[in-house]
């Protein structure tokens, strides 16, 4: 099922996630800040993270509020640390595929799936499984790249030569519409920097220069909460219906 060989490593997400570069920064804190926000968590809520990682945005999401966490992911190493490094999640954190959750249908509140369904290649079947375990009512928050972001080309151009690696990039209007087909009440869409992209996407590059970092991210915000459709990474979240 897996049509990659690219491995997700903790090293390497750990090193994006909580990189020197101030545009990578901003991006992963208003990662965790858009989750929280949108995900609407409440006391006791049961909350399954599929693709979590190594934590970042777990972490956020249990400074708040005392929820019944359970994650998932496909990478036995980011499982593996994981569990050493909060060893009370551990017995909550699984290794397995969003394509085939060890789930019954409806056992959770709130499923979150960020930063996952662009790096798999078949996502429609994710998408169900992330709907089948949620129960009617419940609360999906879900990410994807967007097609219409200006950096999609030279992304997907740098990523040309990165053998295995998959990074879809898909349009809002057909995402939107197989999340219906798939039985979700559509709630709002937010989208993640624009102009910040850039340095984001090509690491190395400092561009625009650092220097200037805090006031292209105050700007970024300003134009991402705006025009939300022209962002790269793309957050959809709604109910499923009953
Ligand atoms: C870009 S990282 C995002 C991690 C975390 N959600 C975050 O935002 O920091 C992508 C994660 O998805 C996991 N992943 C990729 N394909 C998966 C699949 N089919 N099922 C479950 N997890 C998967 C990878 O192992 C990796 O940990």
């Amino acid at each position: 099922m897996n049509q990659t060989n690219f491995e997700w490593t903790p090293e390497f997400w750990q090193g994006w996630r909580e990189s020197s570069n101030p545009y990578r920064q901003y991006k992963s804190e208003r990662d965790r800040h858009l989750v929280i926000e949108l995900l609407e968590l409440c006391t006791h809520d049961r909350v399954l993270e599929v693709g979590c990682g190594y934590g970042w945005i777990s972490q956020a999401l249990w400074d708040a509020a005392n929820i019944e966490w359970t994650g998932v992911d496909l990478s036995a190493e980011m499982v593996g640390r994981l569990r050493a490094a909060y060893p009370r999640r551990g017995d909550r954190t699984l290794l397995a595929d969003a394509r085939r959750l060890p789930f019954r249908d409806g056992e959770f509140d709130k499923v979150l799936c960020t930063g996952v369904l662009m790096h798999i290649g078949e996502n429609k079947l994710a998408v169900r499984e992330l709907l089948r375990v949620l129960r009617p009512g419940g609360r999906l928050l879900c990410s994807i790249n967007n097609a219409l972001s200006p950096f999609s080309i030279p992304v997907r151009l740098w990523n040309w030569r990165k053998k295995g690696f998959v990074q879809k990039f898909q349009l809002p209007r057909s995402f939107r519409r197989l999340l219906r087909d798939e039985g979700l009440l559509l709630g709002g869409t937010a989208g993640d920097g624009i102009i910040a992209t850039v340095p984001l996407s090509i690491g190395r590059f400092h561009f625009p220069p650092v220097s200037i970092s805090s006031s292209v991210c105050k700007r970024d915000e300003w134009v991402a909460n705006r025009f939300p459709w022209l962002a790269y990474e793309l957050w959809f979240r709604g109910l499923k219906a009953a």
